[in-house]
C-alpha cells in the first residue's frame, strides 16, 4: 500500500502544478497543531520565496484546486500560509479497510534482494555476560528484526571477543595451577581429551583472578602474551584447550542470549577472521597503504579535514602479533566474500567509535568495500544507575545479565502477585513482562544515548513502558474474547473475518475514533522513518501514541454494548487492526506478548 504521507503528498504535488508551481512544494507531513488538523502541508511557505508572492495566496490558490477532492474533510489555509488537512473518514476507512487484509499491515518492503549483516553480540568468551551487552544486544535484534521486515536478508553474528589478552591470561593462570595438564605438554602428540579441563565457574574466577595479577606482575603478563601469540602460530595443545573453552562458553552464551530472546544466525568469534588477515596485510603492502611504524605495520587513515586525533589502524603489532583492528578489518573481508552485503551494522559500545571509524576508513581505502556497502556504526550509550554512572552491583562490582533480567522479573512478580493464575502460567507471563519491561526500557531511548535505569519506572503498567504496551494488547484481545463470545465464536474467526475484509469499518464516528484511525493509517510511516534511521526508538514513540489513543477510544466508546450492529462491527475490525499493528511492532522489538496479565 502507497504510504499515507505519499498519498498525500502526491495530490498537493499535482495541486501545486495545477496552481501554477513547481511540484517540489507538494510535501505533506503529520501535524505538528493535532489539535486544529491531522496533516498540514507547508510547501507555500517556501514557494513563496521563489515566487516571490505571499505565501497565503499561494496556498488558497492550491486549496481551490483541492477543495473538492473527497480525500478531505476540510483543507485550509492558514495564515501566514500554511495548509491544514483533515482527511475525510469514508477516505480513511477505506485506507484502514485495506490495511486490514494487507499484508504486513500494508507496509511495503522496500529492500528485498538486499542482504544486512548485523554485529550485535560483542559478548567475549570465558567472562560472563554482563550488562554492557544488554544494549547492543536489546538494540541489534530489534534492528535486525526492523530490516528484515523491511526485506532485507538479515545476518545477525555474534562475533565474540574468542581471542587476544583474556584467552592469554587464562592459560597463564591455567598453567600455573595444573602444569601438568597435557594441553600444557609441547612434546604430546596423542589426541587430546574431549572434556574441557575446567568449569565455568572455574573459568569465572580464573579470569579475574589473572587479570588482577597480570597488572602487577610484568613477568605474568609477558607469560599471557606469548601464549596468545604460540595460540595464533597454532600450538596443538593450546589450539585444542582454546576448543575446549569456547565449547562450554558458547554453550553458555547461547544460552543466556536465548534467554533474552535473543538469536545469532552465526556464532563467528574473532577469530574466524584469521585466516583473511595475512592475504589482506599482504594486499595491503601490494597496495603501498601499509608502511612501518616503530616496529608495528599501520594504514594510516587520517584525512586533511580531521580536526581531532585520528591515529593509524594497526595491522600487526611490534611483536608481530594481530590485534582488535586487523580482527576487524579482516572480518569485513570475510564479511565480503561470504555475503556481499549491502549493510554492515555494529551495535557497540559508542566508545569504541573511533575504532570504528578508523577501521571503515581502512577498508574503504583498502578497497575492501565499495561504494554499493554502507557501513554504519550504532555507538550505544551507556545505562546508567540512578546516581547517573554505569550500573553496577550494590557493592560495585560488574552486573551480570542473568540477574539483572531476574531482579526486573522478580519486580514484576511482585506487581502481579494479587493476580489469580495458575502458579505455571503466571511464571511464562512474569517472564514475557519482565523482559518487555526491560527491552521497552531501553529501546524507548535513542539508541546513542545515555538512559537512567528505573526498575520502577520500567516495570510500571502506565506509562511509556512495555508493559503498558502488553497490558493494551492484552485489553484489545478480551474485548475480542467478548465479542466472540456474544456472537458465539472465537478469538480467531474474528480475526479471521477481520483479515477476510468481512468486518470493517463503515461508519464515522466520533473525534477519538479519528485519532485511532488516523494514527493506524501512519503505520508504514513509522517502520519506514525506523529503517531509514536505524532507529527501533521510533517505533516505541509509535506504539505509544497508539496505545495512548486506543485506550482513550475505548473509554470513550461502548464497544460490545454499542447498540448499532454495523458501528459495533467496524470498531472491532477498528480494533483488530490496532492489535495487528501493536503484534507486529513488539515483534520488531523482539517482544514477546503474553495472552493474558
Ligand atoms: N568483544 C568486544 C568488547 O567486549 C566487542 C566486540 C564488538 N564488535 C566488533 N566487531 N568489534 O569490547
Amino acid at each position: 500500500m502507497e504510504k499515507i504521507l505519499d498519498l498525500l503528498s502526491k495530490r498537493f504535488e499535482d495541486a501545486f502544478e495545477k496552481a501554477g508551481y513547481s511540484k517540489e512544494y507538494g510535501k505533506c507531513v503529520v501535524s505538528n497543531r493535532p489539535d486544529l488538523c491531522e496533516f498540514q502541508c507547508n510547501g507555500a511557505m517556501a514557494a513563496a520565496k521563489a515566487y516571490k508572492k505571499a505565501p497565503i495566496m499561494i496556498a488558497k490558490e492550491v486549496t481551490d484546486v483541492l477543495i473538492n477532492e473527497g480525500m478531505f474533510d476540510s483543507v485550509e489555509a492558514i495564515a501566514p500560509g500554511f495548509i491544514n488537512i483533515i482527511l475525510d473518514d469514508t477516505f480513511l476507512n477505506s485506507y484502514i479497510n485495506e490495511m486490514s487484509v494487507s499484508e504486513k499491515n500494508g507496509y511495503e518492503p522496500e529492500s528485498i534482494g538486499k542482504t544486512a549483516v548485523i554485529d550485535y553480540g560483542g559478548a567475549n568468551v570465558a567472562k560472563p555476560l554482563h550488562v554492557g551487552h544488554l544494549r547492543p544486544a536489546i538494540i541489534g535484534e530489534s534492528v535486525k528484526r526492523i530490516l528484515a521486515f523491511d526485506g532485507y536478508k538479515t545476518i545477525g553474528d555474534a562475533h565474540l571477543g574468542d581471542c587476544g589478552t583474556p584467552i592469554g591470561l587464562i592459560f597463564t593462570e591455567m598453567q600455573a595451577r595444573t602444569p601438568n595438564l597435557v594441553f600444557f605438554d609441547e612434546n604430546y602428540t596423542g589426541e587430546y581429551p574431549a572434556e574441557c579441563p575446567v568449569s565455568l565457574k572455574e573459568l569465572e574466577e580464573i579470569y579475574p583472578f589473572a587479570s588482577a595479577k597480570s597488572k602487577e606482575d610484568e613477568e605474568y603478563r609477558a607469560k599471557a602474551r606469548q601464549a596468545v601469540f604460540e595460540l595464533q602460530q597454532g600450538r596443538r595443545g593450546y589450539r585444542a584447550l582454546w576448543e575446549r573453552i569456547m565449547d562450554i562458553s558458547k554453550a553458555d552464551l547461547k544460552k543466556n542470549y536465548g534467554s533474552l530472546n535473543v538469536h545469532f544466525e552465526l556464532w563467528y568469534g574473532e577469530s574466524d577472521a584469521d585466516p583473511y588477515i595475512m592475504p589482506m596485510i599482504e594486499d595491503m603492502k601490494k597496495q603501498g597503504i601499509a608502511r612501518i611504524s616503530e616496529g608495528a605495520l599501520v594504514v594510516d587513515v587520517k584525512e586533511d579535514s580531521d580536526n581531532k586525533e585520528m591515529p593509524p589502524c594497526m595491522l600487526l603489532k611490534s611483536d608481530g602479533a594481530v590485534g582488535y583492528d586487523s580482527t576487524d578489518l579482516a572480518t569485513i573481508v570475510q564479511r565480503q566474500k561470504d555475503f556481499a552485503p549491502q549493510k554492515i551494522i555494529y551495535v557497540v559500545d559508542k566508545r569504541q567509535g573511533l575504532h570504528f571509524e578508523q577501521v571503515f576508513r581502512a577498508v574503504r581505502k583498502a578497497g575492501i568495500v565499495g561504494d554499493d556497502t554502507e557501513l554504519i556504526f550504532l555507538g550505544n550509550g551507556t545505562m546508567n544507575g540512578k546516581d547517573g554512572k554505569p550500573f553496577k552491583t550494590r557493592d560495585g562490582g560488574v552486573l551480570r545479565l542473568e540477574d539483572l533480567v531476574q531482579d526486573v522479573q522478580d519486580h514484576v512478580a511482585e506487581k502481579m502477585s494479587d493476580r489469580e493464575l495458575a502458579a505455571e502460567e503466571k511464571e511464562a507471563i512474569v517472564k514475557k513482562v519482565g523482559l518487555a519491561a526491560l527491552k521497552y526500557g531501553d529501546l524507548s531511548n535513542a539508541a546513542t544515548k545515555d538512559y537512567i535505569f528505573d526498575i520502577d519506572k520500567f516495570t510500571s503498567f502506565e506509562g511509556n513502558t512495555g508493559p503498558y504496551i502488553l497490558y493494551t494488547m492484552v485489553r484489545i484481545k478480551s474485548i475480542l474474547g467478548k465479542f466472540a463470545s456474544t456472537v458465539g465464536t472465537d478469538i480467531m474467526s474474528v480475526r479471521k473475518s477481520v483479515d477476510a475484509g468481512d468486518i470493517k469499518l463503515e461508519l464515522k464516528g466520533n473525534e477519538s475514533e479519528k485519532k485511532l484511525k488516523t494514527q493506524l493509517s501512519l503505520f508504514s510511516e513509522s517502520i519506514s522513518q525506523a529503517v531509514q534511521d536505524v532507529a527501533p526508538h521510533k517505533i516505541c514513540t509509535y506504539i505509544f501514541d497508539l496505545s495512548n489513543l486506543f485506550n482513550t477510544f475505548y473509554h470513550e466508546n461502548k464497544i460490545i454494548a454499542e447498540e448499532n450492529e454495523e458501528k459495533r462491527k467496524g470498531w472491532i475490525a477498528l480494533i483488530t487492526l490496532t492489535l495487528k499493528v501493536l503484534e507486529a511492532a513488539v515483534d520488531l522489538l523482539g517482544i514477546e506478548a503474553p495472552e493474558k496479565m
